[in-house]
């Protein structure tokens, strides 16, 4: 049986991508902070799929992490991992001038550096063995400059832009690189991130459902694209308008758009 490693799989998209794998018979590797709610999905679903499910409470902006996580999957006998989900992944709202600088440095370490070490630790391994998935998830916040969230959409244009070097570079390896780029989507990120916009409960009814980019991304590890943006046709829209407009236009279009109410 195929195994699969999620960052980020204690909420959200990450727990969207345990249920989906799980139903389609892999085992699990799960690792976030909240060992808790980790050790609970995996109970729910190796009781429901009959699977093998991995728990690993890890702090990923620890420089260190993603080869702790390595070495503890050999310690406990997985030696392979055949789909990696990058995932984990924080987002910050506000004016960057006044943000707090440690969120700002976190969010890179997790967003980028994380992402980055995992796939450096896993994807040899793949192309060894000549097949092999990495998904990572970026955002439709790739595509262009995001006032208000700076940081957090050049992290995720950094996912886009790695993820698509490493797609070419492994067109014949049998490794599969996927990046993921969702729209706004029902998790507690934006409650994290201090973005009230889609906190509300109105609001959060026009958002994507996890279940749903989970499965639109493991269907396209079957077709040749390098990324996918997933969900509403809104999303595809917005996510193409950079190549249309002047960059100065629709930076200021959506410094409006966003811009804070206090
Ligand atoms: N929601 C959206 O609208 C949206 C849109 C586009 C892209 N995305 C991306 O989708 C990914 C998943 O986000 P989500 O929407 O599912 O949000 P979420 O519900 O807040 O999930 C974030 C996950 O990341 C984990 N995480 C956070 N900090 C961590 C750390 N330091 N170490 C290890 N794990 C950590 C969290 O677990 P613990 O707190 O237990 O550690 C949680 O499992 C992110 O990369 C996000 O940027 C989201």
């Amino acid at each position: 049986m195929a195994t699969a490693l999620i960052t980020g799989a204690s909420s959200g998209i990450g727990a969207a991508f345990a249920n989906e794998l799980a139903a389609r018979k892999n085992n699990l590797v799960l690792v976030a902070r909240s060992e808790e709610k980790l050790q609970h999905l995996a109970q729910k679903l190796q009781e429901e799929h009959k699977i093998k499910v991995h728990t690993l409470a890890k702090d990923l902006t620890i420089t260190t992490a993603a080869v702790d996580i390595f070495n503890a999957l050999i310690e406990q006998n997985i030696t392979s991992i055949d789909t990696l989900i990058n995932n984990a992944g924080l987002g910050d709202y506000g004016l960057f001038s006044e943000s707090q600088r440690t969120k700002q440095l976190q969010m890179i370490q997790l967003n980028i550096t994380a992402l980055v070490d995992l796939t450096y630790q896993f994807l040899p391994q793949m192309i060894q063995q000549g097949r092999g998935n990495i998904i990572n998830i970026s955002s439709i916040a790739a595509f262009q400059g995001l006032p208000y969230m700076s940081v957090y959409a050049a992290t995720k244009s950094f996912v886009l832009s790695f993820s698509e070097a490493l797609w070419a570079e492994n067109s014949k390896t049998g490794a599969k690189v996927l990046a993921v780029c969702p729209g706004p989507t029902n998790t507690q990120f934006y409650e994290k991130a201090s973005f009230e916009k889609f906190s509300n409960e109105a609001e959060s009814l026009r958002l994507d459902n996890p279940s749903e980019i989970a499965r639109e991304a493991l269907n396209a590890l079957n077709s040749e694209s390098s990324h996918i943006v997933t969900g509403r046709w809104d999303n595809k829209v917005i996510s193409g308008i950079s190549r249309f407009l002047p960059r100065e236009i629709w930076s200021k279009v959506l410094e409006q758009e966003f811009r804070p109410k206090y």
